[in-house]
């Protein structure tokens, strides 16, 4: 009997693996020894990706063809989830945006875009945090954005669903304390992929160089970020202290807002 079944990573599960920061991630975790199970609705090209990454680092490689906007396709991932114990990682990564006002974004675009950023992580973590808490073990990565810390122009849908996955990863963090399981939030800031084509930005100038970096960094300090233990990474912010002030501010917010009386300014007449 040799030590190397005990001493591999297990299997990551990489939603959105066939492009953008997805693929760069099953890149590196390949690259760490994981086993993966890549997950995206474009079959060719996931059926590519794994290929290369067996043949490069000699890992498996499956492909789960889903679309996550559907429940069907969220429940084919959340199913492997659960029954395969080698899974020790989960990376929530799929999702995209529109860069429209919300009066110009059709229905379906709205209903997709939530069901993808929102429904699918949130079910799919849930599966995920089951299984890991089952064994005292496991990884989630939950991909938000800086697009979720305030409104910015162009993204009323996607910059609020990001909001959510700020908020929903956090509240999973108090729910793992104690355990070995671990909840990491990555926050990108703008990052060269397709998704800025996907939502319409081909039409536009591109981003100015100096403020988009690219997915193989964005993934590489996110990695460096769960390494060191971080709960919350943001590869683009350089002022790390100004994260912890505004989680220290909305903190305070949050207790300050449990109070019975209105406050002075509303106390109108009286
Ligand atoms: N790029 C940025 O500036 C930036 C900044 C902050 C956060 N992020 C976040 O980073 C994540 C990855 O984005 P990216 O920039 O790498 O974009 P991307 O290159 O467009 O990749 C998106 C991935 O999600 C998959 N996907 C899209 N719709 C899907 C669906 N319905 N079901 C299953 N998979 C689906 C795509 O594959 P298929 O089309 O093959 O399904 C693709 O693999 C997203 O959550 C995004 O919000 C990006």
């Amino acid at each position: 009997m040799t030590h190397s079944h005990s001493t591999k990573p297990g299997t990551a599960i990489v939603t959105g693996a066939s492009s953008g920061i997805g693929k760069v991630y099953a890149d590196r975790l390949a690259a760490r020894g994981y086993d993966l199970v890549l997950v995206a609705r474009r079959e060719e090209r996931l059926k590519d990706i794994a290929a290369d990454l067996r043949q490069r680092y000699g890992v498996n490689a499956d492909v789960l063809v889903a679309d996550l906007s559907r429940p069907d396709g969220t429940a084919a991932v959340a199913d492997r989830l659960s029954r395969d114990a080698s899974v020790s990682l989960l990376v929530n990564n799929a999702g995209f945006s529109a860069l429209k006002p919300l009066t110009n974004t059709p229905d379906p675009v709205i209903t997709d875009m939530i069901g993808l950023n929102v429904t699918a992580l949130t079910l799919l973590s849930k599966a995920a945090l089951a299984a890991f808490k089952q064994r005292n073990a496991g990884t989630l990565v939950n991909i938000g954005s800086g697009a979720g810390f305030a409104p910015y122009p162009g993204i009323p849908v996607y910059g609020s669903t990001k909001a959510y996955v700020y908020l929903f990863t956090q509240s999973l963090q108090g729910e793992v304390e104690g355990t070995a399981v671990r909840v990491q939030l990555v926050l990108p800031g703008a990052v060269v992929s397709e998704g800025w084509d996907v939502a319409g930005g081909a039409d536009l100038d591109p981003l100015p160089e100096s403020i988009v970096m690219t997915t193989e960094d964005c993934v590489d300090a996110a990695l460096a970020g769960l390494d060191q233990g971080e709960r919350v990474t943001a590869p683009s912010l350089h002022d790390d202290a100004s994260l912890r002030d505004y989680e220290g501010l909305t903190g305070r917010l949050l207790q300050s807002m449990f109070d019975g009386r209105p406050a002075a300014r509303y106390r109108v007449g009286s």
